[in-house]
């Protein structure tokens, strides 16, 4: 295997793989081995990390012979697109924690596995360690989901929990989740709300079997939330989170609804809720289902370890697929829901 991208998370992935190398052997029935590491900065001291593995020739790496499975964890749209594309090309699985990627281009990557017979992976892009994604494609595949509510982005919660618990400026509470590897790259995609929108994307898209991209999503961040709202809220035994929302809206002459409504916002909600109790970088989602029911998922929603946990069950699931042989489920939207803007719903 190759991993492209040894930052926050990468460096827990190279622990994981190290620490645990005889159990994973023994899960998958094969070791996994390490073949490379791309980097930008290949002289960066990174603890726990052997230098002569990494490189800066990514585009190399993922086209050896002796790669069978490409994990992206470098994050934006390019290079790494054009890296996984050029992988599944040469007939190799993917596993990704982009979520900013296949929000805004998912289709293309969704498209090239289909017709490469390639696995692509991606529960680490939502909601970190929280098992989410599968679920939501396999286990609730046989169900009709209503609605997928919930907090997506450590960050913003870190950030709104620290000021209401400690009364924490914006500034200084942005700069410890920074610091706790929470944040995103450029942090704007935070605190604006672009990360929990391509979060929201990517649950719409698997929940509804409709085709749903960021640009869908109604989008409102956390700049605007001042010290005074927190205190505000907690005046009236609330507090402010930022939520996601995916919705399918219902209409009288249709299974599918009249669309889906996806959408980012600071709410003001009951210290009652469930939702007023996730802490720090932790996030929450509920999923509403007609026979399921509802469903809640709980858990650390960022930061390395956890994000490579995810990434970790990945790799296991899709390097069981390559000595077996087979490869696991491929994303196919069915459904043509149009998204409704804000107002319509
Ligand atoms: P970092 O910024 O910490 O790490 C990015 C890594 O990519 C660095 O090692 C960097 O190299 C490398 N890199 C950047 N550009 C290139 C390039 N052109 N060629 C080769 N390598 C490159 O990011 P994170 O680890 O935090 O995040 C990685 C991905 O995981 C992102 O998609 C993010 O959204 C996602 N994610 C992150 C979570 C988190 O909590 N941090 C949680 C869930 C998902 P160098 O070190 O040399 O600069
Ligand atoms: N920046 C993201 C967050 C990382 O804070 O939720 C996890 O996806």
């Amino acid at each position: 295997m190759a991993l492209l991208g040894c930052g926050v998370v990468g460096t827990e992935v190279v622990r994981l793989l190290r620490e645990q190398a005889d159990d994973l052997a023994a899960r998958v029935g094969a070791p996994l081995e390490l073949a490379g590491i791309a980097v930008r900065r290949p002289d960066k001291v990174r603890a726990g990390v052997d230098r002569d593995l990494l490189t800066t020739d990514a585009q190399a790496l993922v086209t050896r012979d002796d790669v069978d499975i490409v994990v992206e964890v470098i994050g934006g749209i390019e290079p790494a697109r054009g890296l996984m594309l050029e992988a599944m090309k040469t007939g190799k699985s993917v596993i990704t924690a982009n979520k900013a990627l296949l929000a805004e281009d998912g289709a293309t990557l969704f498209a090239a596995a289909r017709e490469y017979g390639a696995d692509l992976y991606y529960e680490a892009s939502v909601a970190g360690a929280i098992p989410l994604l599968r679920p939501l494609r396999e286990s609730l595949v046989g169900d009709h989901v209503h609605r997928v509510l919930g907090i997506v982005n450590g960050t913003t919660n870190y950030i709104l929990d620290q000021m209401d618990t400690h009364g924490a400026g914006f500034n200084d509470a942005l700069e410890e989740a920074q610091a706790l590897g929470y944040a995103e790259a450029d942090p704007t995609a935070d605190v604006e709300g672009f990360d929990a929108a391509a979060k929201a994307a990517i649950l719409a898209q698997l929940a509804f079997h409709t085709p749903v991209t960021a640009a869908d999503v109604h989008r409102e961040g956390i700049t605007e939330v001042s010290a005074a709202d927190v205190a505000g809220a907690k005046g009236m035994d609330c507090v402010v989170k930022l939520l996601a929302i995916c919705e399918r809206v219902p209409s009288e002459d249709g299974r599918n609804g009249r669309g889906v409504s996806v959408r980012v916002y600071p709410a003001m909600i009951p210290r009652s809720h469930p939702l007023a109790s996730v802490r720090e970088a932790y996030n929450a989602v509920f999923v509403e289902a007609e026979s399921a029911g509802s469903l809640m998922f709980y858990g650390a929603g960022a930061g390395g370890a956890p994000t490579a946990s995810a990434i970790l069950g990945d790799l296991v699931a899709v390097a069981r697929n390559v000595v077996g042989g087979t490869a696991g489920p491929v994303e196919v939207t069915y459904a043509k829901l149009p998204v409704l803007p804000m107002g319509e719903t």
